[in-house]
C-alpha cells in the first residue's frame, strides 16, 4: 500500500534525498562480506596452454553454458551502469554514495565468476574472452531519460538479475558446490540492491505517484534483460528461456508480479490524466504477456508429436 506523502515543489531526485540516505543506510548496517579468492578451488585448475578447454571439460546443457555466459558478461559492463547513474543524479546527491558502493559490490561478481569460469572450464574462456570485448566496446546500455525510468528499470532489473542468478545456480550439477554456492552468494547481493531500489520507487510513488505511474509504465512494456551488445544474445536467450532459467515466465512470475503488487498501481488516486493513460497501457502489456505466459506452458504441457 502506497502512502501518499506531500509533494513538495523541488524535482523527485532532490525529494528522494532522505530516503536514499535511508535506503543506503539500512543496507550498511547488513553487510554482505564475502571474499571472492575463498570461493575458488585454486587447486582443482589446470593451464589452458598444456590443455586447451573442451566441452567434455564439464558437460553442461546448452541453455546453462549460455546463462553463465550472457550473466558474467552482464556483470562485466557495470561500468556503463555506474555511468548512467551518475548521468541522471549529481555528485552532491546522496545517491553518489549509493552509487560507489554499488558498483564496489557489484564489481566483485564479474571477478568471483571468471575465477570459477576459469578453474572449473564450465563455459569455453575464448568465447567468452571474446564476447567481453564485443560487448564493453560497445558500452550499451538502457538507458531510461529520468531518474524516475532509471529506479523503475532497476528495481525490475536486479530482482531479474537475482532470479537468473538463483535459477542458474539450481540448474549446475549438484556434485559442483562450489558453483552453486557462489552463484548463491552473487543472487544474495542482488537481493539486496533490489530492496533498495524497490524500495526507493515506492518511496517514489509516495511523492509522485503520477509520473512514477508514467515511468513504471514505460519500463515494464519496454523491459528486456540487458545483453543487446553481447554477441549472439538472442540465440542465447532463447537457450536460457528453453532451460527454464529465465525467460518470458519467470519474468512475469517472479519479476513483475511482486513488484507491481507491491507498487500497488491499480490502487493509486489521484492520477493525472497522462497516468491514467500510462496505467490503462501497463494493465493490458500485463494482461498480453499474461496470456503468453499462459500459451507457453499449454504447449509445454503438451504431449510432443513423434
Ligand atoms: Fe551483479
Ligand atoms: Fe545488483
Amino acid at each position: 500500500m502506497v502512502t501518499r506523502r506531500s509533494s513538495r515543489s523541488t524535482g523527485l531526485l532532490e525529494e528522494l534525498a532522505p530516503d536514499v540516505e535511508r535506503l543506503l543506510n539500512r543496507h550498511l548496517e547488513a553487510p554482505r562480506l564475502w571474499y571472492p579468492h575463498e570461493q575458488i578451488d585454486w587447486g582443482a585448475g589446470a593451464p589452458f596452454a598444456d590443455r586447451p578447454w573442451a566441452p567434455t571439460d564439464y558437460p553442461l546443457p546448452d541453455g546453462v553454458r549460455s546463462s553463465i555466459y550472457v550473466n558474467l558478461l552482464t556483470e562485466d559492463n557495470l561500468p556503463y551502469y555506474t555511468t548512467t547513474l551518475s548521468r541522471l543524479s549529481s555528485p552532491t546527491h546522496p545517491i553518489a554514495d549509493w552509487n560507489h558502493q554499488w558498483t564496489m559490490e557489484e564489481n566483485r561478481h564479474a571477478m568471483v565468476m571468471r575465477d570459477w569460469v576459469h578453474i572449473s572450464r564450465c563455459i569455453d574462456p575464448v568465447l567468452l574472452e571474446d564476447g567481453r570485448r564485443v560487448q564493453m566496446f560497445q558500452a550499451m546500455v538502457p538507458a531510461p531519460e529520468t531518474f524516475a525510468d532509471l529506479i523503475c528499470y532497476v528495481a525490475l532489473q536486479e530482482r531479474a538479475t537475482q532470479v537468473a542468478h538463483r535459477n542458474t545456480a539450481a540448474h549446475l550439477p549438484k556434485e559442483d558446490k562450489i558453483g552453486r554456492n557462489l552463484l548463491g552468494l552473487v543472487a544474495g547481493d542482488e537481493t539486496k540492491h533490489y530492496l533498495f531500489y524497490r524500495d526507493l520507487t515506492l518511496a517514489g510513488f509516495a511523492i509522485d505517484p503520477s509520473l512514477m505511474m508514467v515511468a513504471a509504465a514505460k519500463q515494464v512494456s519496454a523491459f528486456a534483460m540487458p545483453g543487446t551488445g553481447i554477441p549472439g544474445f538472442t540465440r542465447h536467450a532463447v537457450r536460457i528461456a528453453k532451460e527454464g532459467i529465465y525467460g518470458l515466465t519467470q519474468f512475469a512470475r517472479d519479476v513483475l508480479d511482486p513488484v507491481l503488487t507491491l507498487w500497488d498501481v491499480n490502487h493509486l488516486e489521484d492520477l493525472t490524466p497522462d497516468a491514467e493513460r500510462a496505467r490503462i497501457d501497463l494493465t493490458a502489456v500485463v494482461a498480453k504477456l499474461s496470456a503468453s505466459v499462459e500459451r507457453l506452458a499449454a504447449k509445454a504441457s503438451r504431449p510432443a508429436l513423434i
